[in-house]
């Protein structure tokens, strides 16, 4: 059985303030969901003031980007073991976003999965169709050529620790959430595309669902076979939300 994972992708938002109020307002449903495993994803600013406040909790933390270079002259980056010196679990890694306004290519995102791991950080990929990709009936394509640029370099063995994010970009911010068919089926496809592969990571790996999570949607998206959790923007910033959401996965 995959353990399901609850990760809160907070963006480019809080202050010091927020901070240690989220945290403090999401812990007890954190620590009494006992089988979830429930992680967020501060700015990178943030990153040792989350691993303070998490230091007596069950909350585990990640960024939300790293750069493949570890140090040197590479101004405004963060590298993989800087993010590691405070304890960090995770690296968020292909964000939609950060494919979108930063021109993060296929390559960039393998050599930043690659990155990641190198340095002990679990990296979750961020895969998923535009609405134009949806529209064309090419989703299952768009998602296997995403994993298969990661696989080509970092190799399916790689995928033994990582965790998969499927988060259809349509439904990213606008309340669009998939329904739980839609998702279930692009989850399923992942799933056995990978077993093609290796029949071990596909049954280990998590795949979370990202796009619009709400606390009103998780419990049943988070019941389909396939889905083992969410990656959650907007509502992962609101504690009733994103206490619905922990509890949605129990
Ligand atoms: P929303 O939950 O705000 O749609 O964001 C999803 C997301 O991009 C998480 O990484």
């Amino acid at each position: 059985m995959r353990t399901p994972l609850v990760m809160g992708n907070w963006k480019l938002n809080g202050t010091k303030e927020s901070v240690t109020t989220l945290i403090k307002g999401i812990e007890a449903a954190a620590d009494a969901a006992t089988n979830v495993e429930v992680a967020v994803c501060p700015p990178a600013i943030f990153i040792e003031q989350v691993a303070n406040l998490v230091a007596n909790n069950s909350i585990e933390f990640g960024a939300q980007d790293v750069s493949t270079n570890i140090e040197g002259a590479y101004t405004g980056e963060t590298s993989p073991v800087m993010v590691k010196e405070f304890a960090a679990k995770y690296s968020l890694v292909g964000h939609s976003e950060r494919r979108q306004y930063h021109n993060e290519t296929d390559a960039v995102v393998a050599a930043k999965f690659v990155a990641i791991q190198k340095h002990g950080l679990i990296p979750v990929l961020c895969i998923g169709e535009t609405l134009e990709e949806r529209e064309t009936n090419v989703t299952k394509t768009v998602v296997e050529t995403q994993l298969k640029a990661v696989i080509d370099v970092a190799g399916i063995d790689a995928f033994e620790n990582c965790v998969i994010a499927y988060e259809p970009v349509w439904a990213i911010g606008t309340g669009k959430v998939a329904t739980s068919e839609q998702a279930q089926e692009v989850h399923a496809h992942i799933r056995s595309w990978l077993a093609e592969q290796s029949k071990v990571v596909a049954d280990k790996v998590q795949i979370l669902y990202g796009g619009s999570v709400k606390a009103a949607s998780a419990k049943e998206l988070f019941s389909q076979a396939d889905i083992d959790g969410g990656l959650v923007g907007g509502a992962a910033l609101v504690i009733e939300e994103f206490v619905g959401i922990i509890n949605g996965a129990k």
